[in-house]
């Protein structure tokens, strides 16, 4: 029966707690492999050391600015620590958009763009000339070997500006700067966002000790101890591990578990090959993996009448936004079918409609398992690390897929708790973006450095 079919293709899509597991383990497994210096190389998981060694302590204080690149908006921000008694964060932003010319053209372009719209802000908030210390959130991943220093190993998501790979990205920023021989930039720290946001949270909760971010991509970092970070001399204390574990996959990890439309959804990306954990999770890629499993209903004669328009076959059309809008919860079917008729597929029936929310819900559903798997390694690590029976541990959270998807957050939740029972793991969602984190960051490197330390 038709029914029969659609759920066959469906099937594939759903994981079973012992798959489940095995992610969990193999997660486990690639992280080992990325901090050990003798397999770090040919890891996919590349676990890179930040510099970062301890969460906010209250003591954080001054004005900085901060950038945050990377994801749905780029920022920049003047953040006011003050410590002590009234300690407390006064933040100022403005969002800026990057053209999806500049982000896809030369290097120069896009720091020149960037320097152009610190340049705007500065003159914005009457404060031309002035020279602060600067954190910058840049969500890519980095090879640091200090803290003001970040070697761009690949760019991932829609970013692809050339001669930026291989290049020190606080060089090509400074370059921009003196450029425009307008001002000059005191740059004390690259972070990445999961970074970022875990300090952000931290700076509320003490417990928070990892960031994840679930939005156009995905990543997570936590703090390791320094004994297990074999790329950093030194064994005493911990040190913040920015894992990219977006590339997770990338040596066939994931292969038992990916199906045709995440191969289709990978062959057509930027970066075919790359990120394959990535693209079965985050906000970038789940209208893809939608689309490519409504074509596949469609060509059966299962969906829209078995008639392929010209729309189904546009690439990009299903934004993470309706994924997030069919699912939700109080819509009903008319809507669905009006969300339908917005992206252009007119000749839906009511059926077509519950279909297609249930392809959403499935496609979203493995995600959050996928992730919630992802973190279960991460969290059961750090209680092995410090080799407690039981761990509390709060998890700082960020990025428009978990914020605004009607299920996702608790379906993840479900699978931590589910897959790494000794762990009581809350989450914290960040309200202040990465940015704050980035400021307290540069504010406890200024200190160290103003103190000769
Ligand atoms: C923002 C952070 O709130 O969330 C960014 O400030 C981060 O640093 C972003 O990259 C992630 O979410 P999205 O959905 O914008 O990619
Ligand atoms: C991509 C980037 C990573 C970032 C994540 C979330 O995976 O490589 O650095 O943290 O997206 O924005």
């Amino acid at each position: 029966t038709q029914h029969a079919e659609r759920q066959r293709v469906l099937d594939a899509l759903r994981l079973s707690r012992e798959q489940l597991i095995e992610v969990k383990n193999r997660m486990a497994m690639e992280m080992n492999r990325g901090l050990a210096k003798e397999s770090h190389d040919k890891a996919a998981v590349k676990m890179l050391p930040t510099y970062v060694r301890s969460t906010p302590d209250g003591t954080e204080r001054g004005d900085f600015l901060a950038l945050d690149l990377g994801g749905t908006n780029f920022r920049v921000l003047l953040v006011r620590v003050r410590s002590g008694k009234r300690r407390s964060v006064e933040m100022h932003n403005k969002i800026y958009t990057i053209p999806q010319e500049t982000m896809q053209g030369t290097g120069e372009e896009l720091f020149d763009h960037i320097v152009h719209c610190i340049a705007d802000f500065l003159e914005y908030m009457g404060m031309k000339g002035a020279s602060l210390p600067l954190g910058f959130t840049f969500s890519f991943p980095c090879h640091q070997s200090k803290l003001d220093q970040g070697v761009l190993i690949k760019w991932t998501k829609g970013f692809k500006a050339s001669g930026c790979e291989g290049e020190d990205v606080v060089t090509l920023l400074k370059d921009a700067i003196h450029r425009r021989e307008e001002f000059d930039l005191d740059v004390v720290a690259v972070v990445n966002d999961t970074v970022g946001t875990m300090m952000t949270c931290g700076y509320e909760d003490p417990l928070c000790e990892v960031g994840l971010i679930v939005g156009t991509g995905t990543n997570a970092c936590y703090m390791e101890e320094m004994q297990n970070v074999e790329l950093v001399e030194g064994d005493d204390g911990r040190m913040c591990v920015n894992m990219e574990w977006g590339a997770f996959g990338d040596q066939g990890e994931l292969d038992d578990f990916c199906t045709e439309f995440d191969r289709v959804v990978d062959v057509h990306s930027t970066n075919p090959g790359k990120q394959r954990y990535e693209k079965m999770i985050s906000g970038m890629y789940l209208g893809e993996i939608v689309r490519n499993v409504l074509l596949e209903f469609t060509s059966k004669g299962l969906l829209f009448r078995g008639k392929l328009s010209e729309r189904l076959k546009t690439r990009g059309i299903f934004e993470t936004k309706f994924l997030s809008q069919i699912e939700s919860d109080r819509l009903a079917l008319r809507q669905v079918r009006s969300i339908l008729q917005h992206l252009g597929l007119t000749s839906s029936t009511c059926d077509d409609s519950i279909l297609v929310k249930e392809v959403c819900s499935v496609v979203a559903r493995r995600a959050a398992q996928l992730c919630g798997a992802g973190l279960a390694a991460v969290v059961d690590k750090i209680r092995l690390n410090r080799g407690l029976p039981k761990l509390k541990i709060t998890v700082g959270v960020d990025g428009t897929l978990y914020k605004l998807h009607p299920h996702f957050s608790s379906i993840m939740h479900e699978t931590v708790r589910d897959l790494s029972p000794l762990c009581e793991v809350t989450f914290l969602q960040s309200e202040d973006g990465s940015g704050k984190g980035a400021a307290l960051i540069t504010a406890v490197a200024c200190r160290i450095r103003d103190s000769g330390q």
